[in-house]
């Protein structure tokens, strides 16, 4: 050994016996307070990739009063000496880790967990949560607010890009997907609906306990609890659970109910164009409460707002829509917010594609329409966080999945669909790597068409 070296451990060496002392030898450092995407400043955190959630909800709609036991199975990225978690509102009573208490502290939305000891890189750890309070919506600009709003008979907890947490402590970005199992205890009579497969009901004392478990990676954004008096309709659809559901105050044979029930049939319609349905369960939520001025496409169970249905006809689009989004959003997820035109162009080109099947608007005037009204100065990627939700993602988006499809003809096209979601099932993605992957698959140069289409800044020529 040579001085150098001997001097060297001797260092590591003291260095080691005071890490001992404090608790932290080096290895050890507080976890990120957010996932870095500047959509959503403070969303998500950084340090550990959640596996699974294990949600115990009781939920009064007298009170409002919500009370939770959540137990998050993690896996360290770092050494972590603290991590985060994302909740918004609501009071933590206690919390464990790996079965010891561990000290909590709150910082605005977040939930700052320091475990007895560092946790090292790589070593799987549960945190246990017990929490409870009265949710509130997060204030979102376009939409309306996002996350658990309380109704008139009971709640319903949706919203993009944030609202798990609302009602539960979540790394709460799409970059990190995890499987859940619910469960949720509502004052007899009131139905309460969630992602995935049913598991059961069970009553005891005036209340009753439903079961919901989704075993496919979800990102935290499409967790939905509805709660409240609605029409259940409890099936089966291609071998799987289809669970829909319709407020009571909607017309037992109105638009909406009308238009979910049709859930399976479109489902299978875009099968045929994007390859096998990729979850256990199949379903679809109308709910009544005005202020859900949207869809979203919650896993296996989309929410569908009243406004969509107001007519005396149903509208099938959005169920398209959304049951779309369960291949491009929910089974292949965003890494970044700033792609969401690889959720929302998709989306809308199913409408389209499901209009022209339907017997409405061919797929070509769909185009001709959109293309005609699109403000070119506006990008479909990165599109800003205030126009995340708008033409520039939807129309514009879907454009550009047309004039690839027109580049490449539809035998590449589908191809490159299908291929793209069973490469990318249950995972995450970016603009750059669908690019990359519809260039393999075509064996060409891609990259200038769909930059011209997705952000050039005038309209490109039709392919
Ligand atoms: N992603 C939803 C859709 O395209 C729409 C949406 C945008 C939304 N912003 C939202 C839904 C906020 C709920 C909350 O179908
Ligand atoms: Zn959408």
């Amino acid at each position: 050994m040579t001085r150098g070296r001997r001097w060297r451990a001797a260092a590591l060496a003291v260095a080691l016996l005071l890490g001992g002392c404090t608790g932290d030898d080096g290895r050890f450092r507080p976890g990120a307070a957010d996932a870095g995407d500047p959509y959503v400043p403070g969303a998500g955190n950084g340090g550990y990739d959640v596996a699974h959630y294990a949600l115990k909800i009781r939920y009064d709609p007298a009170g409002g009063r919500l009370t939770g036991q959540a137990t998050v199975t993690a896996t360290a990225t770092a050494g972590l000496s603290r991590f985060h978690l994302d909740l918004a509102g609501l009071t933590v009573d206690r919390v464990r880790v790996d079965g010891a208490p561990a000290k909590h502290r709150r910082d605005g939305a977040e939930l700052i967990v320091t475990p007895a000891r560092g946790l090292p890189a790589g070593q799987r750890f549960t945190v246990e949560v017990a929490y409870g309070g009265v949710p509130q919506p997060l204030p979102s600009a376009e939409l309306g607010d996002g996350g658990f709003h309380a109704t008139r008979d009971g709640a319903i907890a949706l919203g993009q890009p944030e609202s798990a947490s609302t009602w539960f402590p979540v790394n709460d970005h799409p970059s990190d997907k995890a499987t859940y199992e619910l469960a949720v205890t509502v004052p007899d009579g009131l139905a309460a609906l969630a992602n995935g497969v049913p598991k059961g009901t069970e009553s005891r004392d005036g209340w009753t306990t439903w079961r919901w478990a989704e075993g496919t990676p979800m990102a935290s954004y499409l967790t939905t609890l509805v709660i409240g008096n609605y029409r259940v309709s409890t099936g089966t659809h291609a071998g799987k659970p289809l669970v829909t559901a319709v407020a009571a105050g909607l017309p037992a044979n109105g638009p909406a109910a009308a238009s979910v029930a049709r859930t399976g049939e479109i489902a299978d319609f875009l099968a045929g164009w994007f390859g096998p349905y990729p979850f256990d369960a199949y379903g679809g939520i109308a709910v009544s409460d005005e202020r859900i001025r949207y869809a979203l496409e919650t896993q296996t169970r989309p929410v569908y707002g009243p406004g969509f249905f107001r007519g005396d006809k149903p509208n099938t689009e959005v169920v398209a829509h959304e049951l779309a989004h369960q291949w491009f959003g929910d089974s292949v997820s965003l890494a970044r917010w700033s792609d969401i035109w690889l959720n929302e162009g998709f989306a809308t080109y199913a409408e389209w594609l499901w209009a022209e099947h339907d017997g409405g608007r061919s797929v070509a005037t769909s185009f001709a329409d959109a293309y005609a009204a699109t403000d070119w100065t506006k990008p479909s990627v990165d599109p800003g966080r205030a126009a995340m939700f708008g033409d520039a993602v939807y129309q514009r988006g879907a454009l550009a999945v047309h004039a690839l499809r027109r580049a490449v003809g539809d035998e590449t096209f589908f191809r490159i669909l299908r291929g793209w979601l069973a490469e990318r099932r249950n995972g995450i993605a970016t603009t750059a790597d669908f690019v990359g992957y519809a260039e393999r698959v075509a064996g060409r140069p891609l990259r200038p068409l769909l930059d011209a289409w997705l952000a050039g800044a005038t309209a490109p020529a039709l392919p």
